[in-house]
């Protein structure tokens, strides 16, 4: 797809994602001529009509459920605020307890606090230095009450990937619904929610190479919850409001590349991840891998320089390397990223972490640049 470097390099797929060729060609018959309502009976609706049931089976496919239960979102919020909200206003008559872990995206995060000032009860669960979750602590913290466990599949700093199948054990033998947020999954690791074992899952295109505004929501058979918005009735009256074709289209074919390329995919983010990796440990000292060293997803990589401020680094390396702070600096005063404070990262270490993300495109020339530019960097900004 890329054969030549393009500055800066792109280290942050993680954030989002370019839409992949391929995307591109199958929603172009969308922008035009295709411009139909799905929802109209005529000639004009027939086509966007087929093509938003074949994206719901492609999706399905990955996902390895019934077209039925895949629910068209527009991001990864929304389907998260569907899926959490939904749960609780349909189950309130049963419980008011909901099981979260510290180290989710505030799309997560966010919701339950709302949720708790209207009188439901959060119990955010620690998480270990490596940033996994104990499942003993699940099996303690729920109740009769409650209601819904939402645990992240992989977490979007530093990749550790969650024990989701066993929690999920926990939460079938005690009837609770098992939510879990996979935005930064598909195409890395398998998002098989018979292998996981989840009733509700979260997914947006951007991460996969396809459209932003666009997400999609799985959603077990049998299980209710109560929709966010009301109208028209379309996706099951789940989400109702006129179909985003051309990104529905767009999410359709992402999810069937991520599906056939995983492994090879997976294989060469690692590969450049890991050379990546290697290339800056031998170029400067004092550097420390956040996340799960195994049990991480095969793009991640998030690395804490002492005695460096990540807002600084990046600035340093700003047009050579495009990458994401793990703290940021605002007036004077560091803030470090809930996700790194959860896992008990030094504040010394924390202050210096910046993510690094590769992805499908990535070329070992990227790598070796930035290999480059960030070690020079931390050098430059350790010595001044
Ligand atoms: C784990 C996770 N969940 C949710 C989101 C929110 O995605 P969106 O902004 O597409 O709604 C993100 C985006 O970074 C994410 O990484």
């Amino acid at each position: 797809m890329k054969n030549s470097v393009q500055y800066p390099v792109y280290l942050d797929y993680n954030a989002t994602t370019p839409l992949d060729p391929a995307v591109i060609d199958a929603m172009q018959e969308f922008i035009s001529p295709e411009f139909g309502n799905p929802s109209s009976t005529h000639f004009y609706g027939i086509a966007p009509r087929r093509a938003v049931d074949k994206a719901r089976r492609q999706v399905a496919a990955l996902m390895n459920c019934s077209p039925f239960e895949i629910v068209f979102t527009g991001c990864a919020t929304e389907s998260n605020n569907i899926a959490i909200k939904g749960i609780a206003s349909a189950f309130k008559h049963l419980g008011n307890h909901i099981v979260t872990t510290q180290i989710e995206h505030p799309a997560v995060l966010e919701v339950c606090a709302h949720l708790e000032r209207n009188g439901f009860e959060v119990t955010r669960l620690p998480v270990d230095a490596q940033g996994l979750v104990d499942v003993r602590d699940v099996e303690q913290a729920v109740s009769d009450r409650t209601i819904l466990i939402s645990v992240m599949h992989a977490n979007n700093e530093v990749g550790t990937v969650q024990p989701v199948e066993e929690i999920a054990e926990i939460a079938r033998s005690r009837g609770i619904a098992l939510h879990t947020d996979a935005a930064q999954t598909p195409g890395k690791v398998s998002v098989d929610v018979q292998a996981l074992g989840v009733d509700l899952m979260t997914i947006a295109g951007h991460k996969l190479y396809a459209p932003k505004g666009v997400g999609a929501l799985y959603l077990r058979e049998g299980i209710v919850v109560e929709p966010l918005l009301h109208g028209a009735g379309q996706e099951r009256g789940v989400r109702p409001g006129t179909e985003n074709v051309i990104a529905i289209v767009g999410l359709g074919m992402a999810c069937e590349l991520a599906a056939k390329n995983r492994e090879q995919d997976a294989r060469h983010m690692k590969t450049m991840r890991d050379l990546l990796h290697a290339g800056i440990e031998q170029a400067v000292h004092d550097v420390r891998l956040n996340g799960h060293p195994e049990k991480r997803l095969p793009n991640t990589l998030s690395l804490s320089f002492q005695g460096v401020e990540a807002g600084r680094l990046l600035e340093e390396i700003g047009l050579d390397v495009a990458a994401s702070a793990g703290a940021a600096c605002h007036s004077g005063e560091v803030t470090i990223s809930h996700v790194l404070t959860a896992m008990g990262v030094p504040e010394e270490w924390a202050k210096g972490t910046i993510r690094l993300s590769t992805g499908r495109t990535t070329a070992r020339e990227d790598v070796l640049l930035a290999v480059r530019a960030i070690s020079d960097a931390v050098n430059i900004l350790r010595s001044s």
